[in-house]
């Protein structure tokens, strides 16, 4: 894609030809049809995972309800017909202001899980943000990648060692910015999973990039930090569960059942995941350990982005987790013009939670962010036709936020300014 686009037109073009020629998109354009399909796709466990929220999930009702209430306002005869979506960000020119952000466990949507989203990111330039909760180790996907830009989003668990080790890696397949998911240091009260009593990662699943890690690997082994060891009922429903973990770890069935280190790395993740003690002051040592761009992912208020931008960090994600973390939480959209305020131009202000089309993009960037994070829609395309779908998921994306510019009189990201939108 060139820095001048004509997306959008040309996604349209593709698309009414192909009806012409009896043919439909692969997967639905609307984004209540697209998650309707991908929820029959989907097994119970995986879409409740998928779609879920936090308690009642009036965060995510709120994340919507933010974007209802902004209106763009359209201006005319502006000469819109050459316009341009890229940007800069972190050094590197973007197709558009679209990245793909870190989602787990994507194996729960479709085999080649993060393998077929890093091929779809890559065929369009558009970044993937490879998660700590993967089903593909980060190496497999950058291989995927050849030189399109990816990042890694970082849970900072209990072992440092086990921190650093992950850096080193992202650093080493190529990424170029690490996202600090700050929101998740423990799981929200997800009601949709606890009523299914599932929880992927004690299967085995998206726990990836600790199996790929040699000082993972190398620590299951050692006691395990502060958990009381309760003694596991074994049914049948238990060693099915064992089978799957088995059968997820790396290496083959047999040796790994007789050495139990499948389950040894489920138990290990599961006591070392995350920290809730985490502070501040921690941050100067991931500030050391790489040059890399660190960007504080889940910040809602303008006194936490201020306090990023003073710790050295280099970006903030507006983002509440697509509403999976807090219930009753304002809505992320919400938040976003303060902590614009509050960061004033220093460093990037990524967003997400709640974008579903091109036009929710333009909002976003009319409030002042430098880039917006898709979220669930490109794991409903994944879920419905692979790589291919999370391609259309992403070009339907890019294509209404192109036309979205165009129609409301803006020749560039740089024209989606403030002027471009109202609060009713
Ligand atoms: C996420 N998200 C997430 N974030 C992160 O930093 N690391 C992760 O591993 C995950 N995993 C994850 C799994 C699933 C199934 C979902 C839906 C979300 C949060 C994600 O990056 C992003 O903030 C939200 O998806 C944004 O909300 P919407 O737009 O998808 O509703
Ligand atoms: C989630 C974690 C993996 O939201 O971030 O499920």
């Amino acid at each position: 894609m060139t820095a001048t686009s004509d997306i959008g037109r040309e996604r349209q073009r593709a698309v009414y030809l192909g009806g012409v020629a009896g043919r439909k998109p692969l997967v639905p354009v609307d984004l209540s049809r697209l998650e309707a399909a991908a929820r029959k796709a989907m097994t119970a466990e995986a879409f409740a995972y998928v779609a879920g929220g936090a308690g009642a999930e009036s965060t995510m009702a709120a994340n919507r309800a933010a974007f209802e209430r902004w209106r763009i306002v359209p201006r005319v005869l502006r000469d819109v017909e050459v316009r341009d979506t890229s940007v800069e960000l972190f050094g590197r020119r973007l197709p558009a202001p679209l990245l793909l952000a870190p989602i787990g466990v994507l194996e729960m949507a479709h085999a080649q899980a993060d393998l077929a989203v890093a091929r779809a990111a890559a065929s369009l330039g558009v970044p993937m943000v490879f998660s700590n909760q993967g089903s593909v180790p980060m190496e497999a996907c950058a291989a995927a990648m050849g030189g399109s830009p990816r990042w890694f989003q970082l849970y900072w668990s209990r072992d440092d060692a086990l921190v650093r080790s992950l850096v080193r890696r992202a650093e080493a397949c190529g990424c170029e910015a690490i996202v600090l998911t700050l929101d998740t240091t423990m799981l929200g009260w997800r009601a949709r999973d606890l009523d299914l009593a599932y929880l992927p990662f004690l299967r085995g699943r998206g726990i990836a990039q600790y199996t790929s890690d040699p000082v993972f690997l190398a620590s299951l082994d050692d006691p395990l930090p502060g958990a009381p060891a309760g003694a596991a009922r074994v049914n049948l429903h238990s060693l099915r569960a064992l089978a799957q973990m088995v059968r997820r770890h790396p290496g083959r069935f047999a040796a790994n059942l007789r050495s139990g280190v499948a389950r040894k790395a489920v138990q290990r993740f599961v006591a070392t995941y995350s920290r809730p003690s985490l502070t501040w002051d921690d941050l100067s040592f991931l500030r050391g350990l790489t040059t890399l761009p660190i960007v504080l992912k889940g910040i809602q208020h303008p006194d936490d982005a201020h306090m990023a931008v003073e710790r050295g960090m280099d970006g903030v994600v507006v983002s509440n987790h697509g509403g999976r973390q807090v219930d009753g939480a304002i809505g992320s959209l919400d938040a976003l013009p303060a902590v614009v305020d509050a960061v004033g131009g220093r460093v990037p202000v990524l967003f997400d939670s709640g974008v579903r089309g091109g036009a929710d993009v333009f909002k976003a960037l009319a409030l002042g962010a430098t880039a917006v994070c898709l979220g669930r829609p490109y794991v409903y395309g994944l879920a419905l036709a692979g790589e291919a779908g999370v391609r259309e998921v992403v070009q339907n994306v890019l294509a209404e936020l192109d036309l979205t510019l165009g129609l409301a009189g803006c020749r560039s990201v740089a024209e989606a300014g403030a002027q471009a939108v109202v609060r009713v």
